[in-house]
């Protein structure tokens, strides 16, 4: 069973309903588990289990929310290897984010962070600070890409 990991902050709904967006359009496919995590509840275990992963925050000050930013500070060094680089390179990769003016600036720091992690960065949604149907709609296609990049990095075309 292939597991999908999303990670995200919400304070008041938003990412939080893109996330369980996201888990239901990686649902539509068979053979995947999702492990739905608050940020503060991921842990390194998680993402070293994963074979794809899903990062959802809110626009706080043009950056991620403190929370995500301390999932990556937790798990950036023990994911190096000496032998084999970041154990993360090419993770399949979606991001998505929230924001009062459209969470663009959010989009940003995760996109560079995920350069760190070498995570594979297959797509992408961002939406204002009011969730609209649209948005669930790119969200449950989102998560339908991760699940085929995944299904693809396995060699199960
Ligand atoms: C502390 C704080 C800082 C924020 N800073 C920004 C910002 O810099 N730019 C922006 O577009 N929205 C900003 N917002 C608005 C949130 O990004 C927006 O309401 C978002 O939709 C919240 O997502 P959530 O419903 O998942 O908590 C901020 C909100 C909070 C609470």
């Amino acid at each position: 069973m292939n597991k999908i990991l999303i990670v995200y902050y919400s304070q008041s709904g938003v990412v939080e309903r893109m996330a369980f967006a996201i888990k239901e359009g990686v649902e539509k496919t068979n053979g995947f588990e999702v492990l739905l995590r608050k940020a503060e509840e991921a842990s390194l275990e998680d993402l070293k289990a994963a074979s794809g992963i899903a990062v959802g925050t809110p626009d706080y000050f043009d950056y991620m929310a403190g929370t995500v930013k301390d999932f990556f500070d937790r798990t950036f060094y023990p994911l190096q290897s000496k032998i084999r680089g970041s154990l993360t390179a090419n993770l399949p990769c979606v991001l998505f984010t929230s924001g009062g003016t459209g969470g663009e600036p959010a989009l940003a720091s995760l996109k560079k962070i995920s350069m760190a992690f070498r995570f594979k960065v297959i797509g992408s949604v961002t939406s204002g600070a009011r969730f609209d149907e649209e948005i669930l709609e790119k969200c449950i296609l989102l998560g339908e890409k991760l699940a085929e990049e995944v299904r693809k990095s396995k060699g199960n075309t």
